[in-house]
This record gives C-alpha cells, sequence and structure tokens, in this order.
C-alpha cells in the first residue's frame, strides 16, 4: 500500500484532442450555441439512440423546461423519490408545483414502483424516475402505471449516460430523459445538459424555450436564406443555451462514448471481485437485461444491519450503523481514498423537511440510504494503482 498515495472521488479525464477543441469555436468566433451544438446533439442522438437531442445548460434546467414543455404548472403533482439530487424536487417547486416523495429500494437505490400507485392523487401530472449513478430505474413498471392514470414520465438520467435497458438507452423511454455533464459525470462539459425525446413536437418546444422562444434558431437563421431577419418568438421563452465552447468539448467525448463506458465498467468488475467475499459492503448490482453506465460506485455498508433496522424501525441500530460508517469514511479519508454518501435523501433537508412537515423515518429506506450509503472512487483514466489503493485500504477494515 503507498501511504502518500491520495484518490479522489472523481476526476475529469479529457485528452489532449478533446482540450484542443475548445479552441476551435474560440477560434471561429461562434460562441454561442451554433455549429458545434448541433454536432453534440447529433452524437448524442446517435450514441443513445435517441429521435431528438436538445443541449441545454444543465440537467436541472433540461428537467424544469421538460415540465414546462409538456404544461407540468402551479398546483400540479409530481412524484419523485426520496433519494436523489435535490434538483429533481427543487424544479417542481419551481413551476409551482407539489412534490411527493416516493421511497426507494434498497437494492438498486433508485424508486420502488410498487410504492407509486398509492401516490397518486387528480392533481398528479407527473412522475419522475431518477436513473441513479447509472443504474436505470424499473421503466417497464413506472411506464405501466404512467400509462393506467395518464401521467408524464421525465426520466432523470443526470448520472445515466451508458445506462441501458434492454439494450435501450436511458432517456429515450419516458417522455423526455435529461442527462447531466457536471465534471463527476462520464461526459462533461463543466457545467451542461442534455434533454432527449422521441416526439418531435416536444423537441420542437424544448428548441423554443430554451432559446427565448424563437421559432428560430441564429444557426438556422444564419444557414437561411434571410439571415438578416430576426425571427418570431411565439412564447415567452427562456435563455438555457449551451454555449459551442462547451459543445466543442462534449463532441469530442463522444468520439470515445463506448470505450469511456467500457473502461468505467472495467473499473466496476475489478472493484466487483475485490469485495465480493465482504458480507459487511453491498456493491452495485445490475439486474439481468441492465447494463450499468457506473457514473460512481455506490454501496451500502452493513447492509444486514442496515435492513433489519429498515423492517424493524429500528432507528438506534441505524444510527449505530450510520456512526460506523462516517468513522469508516474518516478513516478512509486519512488513507488517501475519498469518498461520499452515495446522495442525499430530500425529504431530510431542511427546505423539503419544514414545508412538508415531513420525519426522516416516512421514508424509511431513502434515510438508510442517506446515512448509510458509500461512493468509492471510479472514475474513467483511474489509474491501476490508485484502484489496488482503494481496494488494499476498503479490505483493510476489520469486519
Ligand atoms: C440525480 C441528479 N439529478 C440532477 C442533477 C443535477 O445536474 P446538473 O448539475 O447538471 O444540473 C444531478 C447532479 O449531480 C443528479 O445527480
Amino acid at each position: 500500500m503507498t501511504a502518500a498515495m491520495s484518490v479522489p472521488i472523481a476526476r475529469a479525464s479529457l485528452t489532449p484532442q478533446e482540450i484542443e477543441s475548445v479552441l476551435e469555436p474560440l477560434r471561429s468566433g461562434w460562441l454561442v450555441q451554433g455549429p458545434k451544438v448541433r454536432e453534440f446533439e447529433q452524437a448524442w442522438s446517435a450514441f443513445t439512440g435517441a429521435e431528438h437531442s436538445i443541449a441545454v445548460t444543465s440537467c436541472t434546467t433540461g428537467l424544469y423546461l421538460s415540465l414546462a414543455a409538456l404544461g407540468f404548472g402551479p398546483g400540479d403533482e409530481a412524484i419523485v423519490p426520496a433519494f436523489t439530487w435535490i434538483s429533481t424536487a427543487n424544479v417542481v417547486e419551481h413551476l409551482g408545483g407539489r412534490v411527493v416523495f416516493a421511497d426507494i429500494d434498497l437494492a438498486s437505490f433508485n424508486i420502488d414502483p410498487a410504492g407509486i400507485e398509492a401516490l397518486i392523487t387528480p392533481r398528479t401530472k407527473a412522475i419522475l424516475p431518477v436513473h441513479l449513478f447509472g443504474l436505470a430505474a424499473d421503466m417497464e413498471a413506472i411506464n405501466a402505471i404512467a400509462q393506467r392514470h395518464d401521467l408524464w414520465v421525465v426520466e432523470d438520467a443526470a448520472c445515466g449516460f451508458g445506462a441501458t435497458v434492454q439494450g435501450r438507452h436511458v432517456g429515450t423511454l419516458g417522455h423526455t430523459g435529461c442527462f447531466s455533464f457536471h465534471p463527476r459525470k462520464a461526459i462533461t462539459t463543466g457545467e451542461g445538459g442534455m434533454i432527449t425525446t422521441n416526439d418531435a413536437n416536444v423537441a420542437e418546444r424544448l428548441r423554443r424555450l430554451r432559446d427565448h422562444g424563437a421559432a428560430m434558431s441564429d444557426l438556422q437563421r444564419h444557414l437561411g436564406p434571410r439571415p438578416f431577419l430576426l425571427a418570431d418568438h411565439p412564447e415567452a421563452g427562456y435563455n438555457q443555451r449551451m454555449t459551442d465552447l462547451q459543445a466543442a468539448l462534449g463532441a469530442a467525448q463522444m468520439h470515445r462514448a463506448a470505450s469511456i463506458v467500457a473502461e468505467r465498467r472495467a473499473l466496476a468488475d475489478r472493484y466487483d471481485a475485490a469485495f465480493a467475499d465482504l458480507d459487511w459492503l453491498q456493491t452495485p448490482e445490475a439486474p439481468p437485461g441492465y447494463g450499468h453506465g457506473y457514473q460512481s460506485y455506490p454501496c451500502l455498508f452493513e447492509p444486514e444491519q442496515v435492513r433489519q433496522a429498515v423492517m424493524t424501525g429500528d432507528q438506534q441500530q441505524l444510527n449505530a450503523v450510520h456512526e460506523r460508517r462516517n468513522a469508516w469514511m474518516e478513516a478512509l479519508q486519512l488513507q488517501g481514498v475519498s469518498t461520499r454518501p452515495a446522495t442525499h435523501a430530500v425529504h431530510m433537508l431542511s427546505y423539503y423537511r419544514d414545508k412538508y412537515q415531513l420525519r426522516p423515518e416516512q421514508f424509511p429506506a431513502a434515510q438508510a440510504a442517506n446515512d448509510c450509503s458509500i461512493s468509492l472512487p471510479l472514475f474513467h483514466g483511474m489509474h491501476a494503482d490508485e484502484q489496488q489503493h482503494v481496494i488494499d485500504v476498503v479490505r483493510s477494515r476489520l469486519a
């Protein structure tokens, strides 16, 4: 074990050509949404199989615009998993809607479809399943519920790059899907997002909404017969356009999209093999027919004790595991291994807790995931000795 080694939770990995690609728009002078955004969108559609890809400023704005484009508005309810990044819920709030939390399944960390139907009311308009950490939610069950109740399905695929179900990429399974290009994601543009949809009308509305409501983009105008005339604006849209600098970086990375997914899967396979005999650590697993994208490597600490505590409602036991997990995270940090809780339980964050008068134990699996999950470092470009260091340090913990 190398004592001085320090392994980050994630590290952006860009080739010299990818870094160079950003200079192209700088040299051409076309900096805002233009030819590079179009190229990135086309590459994204080719990789995911989505008929339409619409680049935006972040996954969060993608989620917001998706709900807005579908017609979600004040007083409407949306079902959101309690364990996700806060923005899945925030966009519902921003549109004047009401967030209805659903509990998750501790095996996948994704929304548990078994709990969804009981949450549906006459005001429910949408379900926002999240494909956490690169593993698709149970879209077959979720889509069946949505169809029965005439609901929109907006996939939060922020972490979903490379995640598939029966060979179909996430983001093509609901009405829209939204991806993130934050640096902890497999493809990064610094900040940035992509909306995918197979519905041409929704795609057209999204393109307008991201661009001040304009009926025609600047690129279309410049390539058309009368570039000197401004477009009409049939609605009051937003400015959520991605820049061509960001898109150049994204498009350049898409040339090695398949190898990025393969590399991340190989890293996960190595962890799986190294930790297979540790009964105190649940490692991520893709059910048959699911392809994992491994945006991260989320584990559950002391899974037996956690499940028992969840089943019996034993808060003391859960808290004891939580304390041991925190102590272990600290020990890992001291040995140069950065970790994080996999994500947070949104119903436990003070805004949602106070507004909706929620208690942590109302969503016991989400609470347990919040308190007892741990993500280990995984990123393409990770060196073999870095991964070995993580393996050695993890395995050195006494059970
Ligand atoms: C599940 C989930 N949803 C939404 C987001 C927000 O993405 P962005 O930072 O691109 O807005 C994230 C970011 O980590 C996420 O993990």
